[in-house]
């Protein structure tokens, strides 16, 4: 099924930013999917994995891969017929080209959807600390769940902390409530990548990290869209950051309206379950898998 979903998405699209198919194969029991490889590997293996000691990133390099991301989503639910929502944005998911350009992989399980529809409803795949918490607990997909983990993602790429962190106890704490608080109080050197060395522009991550703040926020009402996202990264229109910098959210740390429905860090437990398909679970949904809803709008 993932195959074939990822074998159809990819053939959909097309854009600097997006991994694009090679080729595939399907034969017999046999599931091939062909693309480039890139040498760079994943945000994932230069923000915490093989990579990270050699501190590739600089910070022009990831505002380059904050945009450009951003625009390869952007382009999956504004400009692809009919809407792709990707469903798994996360920092191994963004590879990284040999020219320190963005492309976002893995589509196994993004979803179409259809002309007029406002989400799916859907079993919840994806992986934990990246999960809008209206798609977590209700299974409503829908562009501004991928706007969600986006946000998480920009969160990382700025503090080069992971989605969710051990903070001793067996308490977990997650990025946007370690950094709403410190946003609030404009406390930007605080978190910035300790790896970056000072070395970056205030004005740039500030917008990365209020930006990263908006679209993570518990209430998908309140998110941005991808298109206004690229807008806000880009520094476009000073009048739009002006609003962003001035939003209520940024005033003073509001995090229980913040996190609302969602128990933050007090509700991931175990290691070993940070991620959920819906394969897992197959036999027990199987009634559930028959009935898709799809809602519309009007
Ligand atoms: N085309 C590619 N070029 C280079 N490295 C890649 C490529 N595709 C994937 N990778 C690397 O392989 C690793 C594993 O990828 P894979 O998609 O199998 O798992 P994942 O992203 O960690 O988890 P998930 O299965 O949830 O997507 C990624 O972290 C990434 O660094
Ligand atoms: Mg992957």
């Amino acid at each position: 099924m993932e195959f074939a979903v990822e074998v159809e998405i990819l053939a959909r699209v097309r854009h600097k930013n997006l991994l694009s198919l090679r080729g595939y194969c399907a034969e017999g029991q046999e599931r091939l999917i062909v693309y480039d490889y890139l040498p760079n590997l994943s945000l994932l293996s230069h923000l915490h994995g093989q990579h990270s000691a050699e501190c590739l990133l600089d910070w022009t390099r990831r505002m380059n891969i904050a945009i450009g991301s951003a625009e390869g989503v952007a382009y999956l639910h504004h400009h692809a017929t009919p809407h792709i929502i990707h469903r798994d944005i996360k920092a191994s998911n963004v590879l990284v080209d040999s020219d320190f350009q963005a492309q976002v992989a893995d589509f196994g399980f993004a979803r179409l959807i259809p002309d007029g529809a406002t989400h799916v409803t859907t079993r919840v795949k994806g992986t934990l600390g990246y999960l809008a918490p209206e798609y977590a607990m209700l299974g409503k997909a829908s562009e501004s769940c991928d706007v969600y983990s986006f946000g998480i993602l920009l969160l990382e790429l700025a503090s080069g902390k992971k989605p969710i962190e051990k903070v001793g106890q067996g308490m977990k704490r997650t990025v946007t409530d370690w950094a709403l608080p410190l946003a609030c109080e404009r406390k930007f050197d605080e978190i910035a990548d300790p790896k970056l060395n000072g070395k970056y522009l205030e004005d740039e991550l500030k917008r990365v990290v209020f930006v990263g703040l908006l679209c993570a926020h518990s209430r998908p009402e309140r998110r941005p869209t991808m298109l206004e996202v690229v807008d806000l990264l880009k520094g476009e229109s000073k009048e739009k950051l002006a609003q962003l910098e001035n939003d209520e959210l940024f005033k003073t740390p509001q995090v229980a309206e913040y996190n609302e429905g969602n128990d933050g860090a007090t509700a991931v437990e175990g290691e070993s379950s940070d991620f959920i398909s819906e394969e897992k679970d197959e036999k027990k949904n199987l009634k559930e898998e028959a009935v898709p809803e799809i809602t519309h709008n009007g």
